[in-house]
């Protein structure tokens, strides 16, 4: 098909679709069944069969269409970052392994697109509950325009803290959820970064935050979705996110300078 770099959003996104539904059917067939649990870095650093093989079957999708493009996967020796030039995909099999290990639904196949360096198109699918978010220039949900929330109050904001298990990652989580529950409306903690981000792109929660920064296949999709859907989402000090930026604050854009403020550690 077509391999072009200045980026034909609608094509690609056919592809983050058409990819994620691929991958997360896959997955979805081992749903609550038996499985062989391995961990990487520590006891809550999870990964299974399933999650490799959707990382390889999402792969195969992505090169049928675009068999020249580099692929950032979590898995396996994949890429794992997303280039500064050029196209590139970028995928997480399965985000919210340790939900899927305990048969919650609070998981996602998330598969998205950059053209130098900039998400271009997202697809991010929940297969157990159905969910398909996707955005190229406008964010869907299950196929109709979604929007961030309206909330203006910072002080009635539901808001997700994003971190990872490393001792700085849970300090930081720490400190984040004291500045949640006392400044803000409630928490919460999907245990899924692109279920998060995705929750905040159609309205369904505030904000995600973090204040580290976040592997890309965690962000980049969801990333995307909050934009085309009318959010923010910069770095801790406000200055526009990147892959790569220190930290991520995601929000409907109405009160981002109170989670600036709230956050940036120079304030
Ligand atoms: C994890 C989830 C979790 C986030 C971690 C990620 P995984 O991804 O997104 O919500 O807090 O930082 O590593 O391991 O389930 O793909
Ligand atoms: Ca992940
Ligand atoms: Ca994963």
């Amino acid at each position: 098909m077509t391999n072009d770099t200045t980026g034909d959003a609608d094509a690609r996104l056919d592809t983050c679709v058409a990819a994620a539904e691929h991958g997360g059917a896959l997955a979805l067939d081992s749903f609550r069944s038996p499985l062989s649990v391995e961990t990487k870095g520590g006891p809550m650093d999870s990964v299974t069969q399933v999650d490799r093989a959707v990382q390889e079957d999402v792969f195969d999708r992505i090169a049928e269409d675009y068999p020249d493009d580099p692929v950032v996967g979590e898995e396996a020796d994949a890429l794992k970052s997303v280039p500064e030039a050029g196209p590139a995909w970028v995928v997480d099999p399965i985000d919210g392994t340790n939900n899927y290990v305990a048969g919650n639904r609070n998981w996602v196949t998330s598969v998205a697109c950059c053209v130098d360096g900039e998400p271009v198109a997202a697809a991010n699918y929940a297969p157990a509950t159905d969910d398909l978010y996707a955005a190229a220039d406008t964010t869907t949900r299950n196929g109709e325009v979604a929007t961030t929330s309206d909330r203006t109050d910072a002080a009635s904001f539901l808001v997700n803290p994003i971190f990872g298990l490393s001792p700085v990652d849970r300090r930081g989580l720490t400190d984040v959820v004291d500045t949640v529950t006392s400044s803000f409306g409630d928490l919460r903690r999907l245990g899924s970064a692109q279920a998060a981000l995705s929750g905040v792109a159609a309205g369904e929660l505030e904000a995600a935050v973090s204040t580290v920064r976040l592997n890309d296949w965690d962000t980049v999709g969801g990333v995307h979705l909050v934009r085309s859907a009318g959010g923010a989402v910069t770095d801790v000090h406000g200055d526009r996110w990147t892959p790569g930026s220190e930290g991520l604050l995601a929000s409907n854009d109405a009160a981002h300078h109170a989670l600036v403020s709230a956050f940036d550690p120079r304030t």
